[in-house]
């Protein structure tokens, strides 16, 4: 494919919708309270924050830079930039880990669409804390519900992707994310006025240091990954499509505080509500499905608000498995040379087939564990807390090594048409202190300090 023939974004506001489409998803509004309440709250967002501005953000610029410069998918791009080298596994590891990541992610974005459904026909109204949670064990658990709505998404999803990239995604995220964003903050007003909310408040955003080991260091940083969609290529894919007048260091901060403030705000709703009808903040992955349809049952209209709620997640969620389907379809695509048409619908088999085994595995399946986690959880821990933070390292050194400064420095500044006041910090934290600080942190959860401390 020439470059020529492929599509750009239009404007600058355009530019950061639909970047924000795919970075904000479930990994901020379901995943961040999640993890947070697993790791004791405010220590846990602070340590996010901190990596989302000293790993994330650097990162982030560094994948605009590999993917607009390179004008390829995710593997292309390094045969592009390295040829002839291997640099392109980085590529395949992306490729990989987008595949891994929609086994669960499609599955939790249909839990989305069934609570949107449920808002309609079975109110929330009247139901207690209890029902609710057993109410969505009993749907999560279930053989049948779970998969029809994972089938859904995967369908709206194919319908996307063919029909192209930029009135299908540029369009619609342009108008829904600021809506959510609104939506979040009213809901946010709602939960903090609520009995007992200041507990929730506290909880997250009083920090607890001894609540901070190796475990939620990586936790913290996996979600920082995550959340900005980063370590796998989904942003090299991206920003292939960026015009050459987008001010990509300013996307990229400007996306990085917006998915700080969204992880927020989702934590100012989840807390206070979730102390407020006495659900403890440790729920795990079914934290935000069990918490918000109490809050809902206590809204006046509160079945039309939930419905709004569920919609413009599930927008949010699909955004999300847009780009990651995007990252596998593309590849196919482009290196394997198979129709779009074909490839995307290769890639959507193959992700019903595996999200399938990963519904299941929270209820059916259950007895069968992977290192002692049920397949879902396996999915989420290995691409979330392994394969995107090596990503993310290896793009750092990839580019602090491999590429010639100034080449960097001209792609990041438009040729010299835009400055970039903080680029030799830039470039020393994607050549050093970036690799370095992953590595650590893997390291270190792996266990190989504690290992070496035991051999003195
Ligand atoms: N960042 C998305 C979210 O927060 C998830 C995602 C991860 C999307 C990786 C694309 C790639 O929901």
């Amino acid at each position: 494919m020439t470059n020529t023939a492929r599509a750009t974004f239009g404007g600058k506001f355009g530019v950061l919708m639909a970047t924000l489409g795919t970075a904000v998803g479930l990994g901020n509004i379901w995943r961040f309270p999640y993890m947070c309440g697993a790791h004791g709250g405010g220590a846990f967002l602070l340590v996010f924050i901190l990596c989302i501005l000293f790993l994330g953000l650097p990162v982030m610029i560094t994948e605009f830079f590999i993917g607009r410069h390179s004008q390829r998918n995710v593997t292309g791009a390094f045969d592009v930039l390295a040829p002839g080298t291997r640099w392109n596994l980085i590529g395949y590891n992306g490729v990989i880990t987008s595949f891994l990541i929609l086994g669960f992610y499609t599955v939790v974005s249909g839990w989305t669409l069934e609570y949107m459904f449920q808002s309609v026909f079975y109110s929330f109204e009247h139901k207690t804390a209890v029902d609710i949670k057993a109410d969505f064990s009993a749907f999560s658990t279930d053989i049948v519900r779970p998969l029809f709505w994972t089938l859904m998404v995967v369908l709206i999803t194919q319908i996307v992707i063919m029909s192209g990239v930029k009135k299908g995604i540029e369009r619609s995220a342009k108008v829904l994310m600021p809506l959510l964003f609104v939506f979040l903050l009213l809901l946010a007003i709602r939960s903090v006025t609520l009995p007992n909310a200041s507990v929730g408040l506290r909880y997250l955003f009083e920090p607890d240091f001894s609540k901070i080991d190796s475990a939620a260091i990586l936790s913290a940083m996996g979600q920082a990954f995550f959340s900005l969609s980063i370590g796998m290529g989904c942003l090299i894919t991206f920003s292939s499509y960026f015009g050459k007048n987008t001010n990509m260091q300013e996307t990229a901060f400007q996306v990085n505080i917006i998915s700080i403030l969204v992880a927020i705000l989702a934590g100012v709703i989840i807390f206070p509500a979730a102390f407020s009808f006495g659900i403890q903040p440790t729920a795990g992955a079914e934290l935000v499905f069990i918490t918000l349809p109490n809050v809902f049952a206590q809204l006046p209209w509160g079945n039309l608000w939930a419905f709004f709620f569920y919609a413009l997640l599930a927008v949010a969620a699909i955004t999300s498995v847009i780009s990651l389907h995007e990252v596998v379809t593309l590849y196919l695509h482009e290196e394997h040379h198979i129709s779009r048409k074909k490839a995307a619908y290769y890639v959507s088999f193959a992700v019903v087939i595996l999200a399938s085994i990963s519904s299941l595995s929270l209820g059916y399946l259950k007895e069968y564990t992977l290192f002692g986690l049920t397949f879902f959880d396996f999915l989420d821990y290995i691409t979330a807390k392994i394969m995107l933070p090596l990503g993310g390292m290896m793009i750092c050194i990839f580019v602090g090594y491999r590429i010639e400064k100034r080449i960097l420095k001209a792609e990041l500044t438009n040729e010299g048409t835009i400055p970039f006041y903080f680029f030799n910090s830039y470039a020393f934290f994607v050549k050093y202190l970036a690799p370095v600080a992953i590595a650590l942190i893997l390291l270190y959860e792996i266990g190989v300090f504690k290992f070496l401390a035991g051999l003195f």
